[in-house]
């Protein structure tokens, strides 16, 4: 599976970059205006900061088809792994549709079931992001919608990639990489939180205690 941060804070992406496993960023309006940076100038770090082989995906505002995919071909143009992040409504499916048709990589977002998705995969979107937190915060099953578009996805061979976001806790990381996702784009701090274990570290500073027993002239470090 692979990991996004959900973050438009460089340092957060720097620190991910450098643990060697980020495979991409995505942001949202809500998180451009956290950052308080300029929004080209931000997306233009990020998609450096990540490397060729990672995507940023920067969202567009408008709500008529027209706008959007001018908007998406402006943040597109940005830097070669830019993607325009398209909401899934009637305009945005038919700005995803020309977009598909240009060769504009795209990520439809605000996706809350399975006919958004299935709808997403038709028009030919690069990913599709089911918001399964929020499903979760509104009395359904947010995990059951991640796996009904696998299932779909692989029904029907979508090249579409299902990107489970949204994501609140470690335990959606897991549950999305045992579905099948093929992304999980998560907050730093969870990122961080599934690195670590408090084991982990009471391990290792009893192995550091112990390690420090031997005679200094039998330890070659
Ligand atoms: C995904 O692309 C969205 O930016 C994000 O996952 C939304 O998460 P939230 O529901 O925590 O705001």
């Amino acid at each position: 599976m692979k990991i996004f941060l959900d973050t438009a804070i460089l340092d957060e992406i720097r620190a991910a970059v450098a643990w060697g496993i980020l495979d991409g960023v995505t942001t949202n309006p809500t998180l451009a205006a956290r950052a308080g940076r300029a929004f080209k100038e931000n997306i233009v770090a990020i998609s450096e900061i990540i490397g060729s082989q990672a995507t940023v995906s920067a969202e567009t505002v408008s709500l008529e088809a027209e706008a959007m995919v001018r908007e998406a071909e402006l943040v597109t143009s940005w830097a070669p792994n830019v993607l325009a992040k398209i909401p899934c409504t009637p305009e945005g499916l038919k700005a995803v549709r020309r977009c598909t048709e240009a060769g504009i990589p795209t990520n439809v977002t605000l996706v809350f079931n399975a006919t958004q998705g299935l709808l997403a995969m038709k028009a030919g979107a690069t990913y599709v992001s089911p918001f399964l937190g929020r499903i979760d915060d509104a009395g359904q099953n947010g995990m059951e919608v991640v796996k009904q578009l696998v299932h779909i996805k692989q029904n029907y061979d979508f090249a579409t990639e299902v990107l489970a976001a949204s994501i609140r806790h470690p335990l959606h990381v897991i549950e999305a990489a045992l579905i099948g996702a093929d992304i999980a784009t998560m907050p730093f701090k969870i990122l961080t939180q599934i690195i670590k274990h408090p084991l982990t570290d009471t391990g290792l500073k009893r192995f550091l205690d112990d390690w420090q027993t031997i005679p200094e002239g039998l330890r070659p470090f």
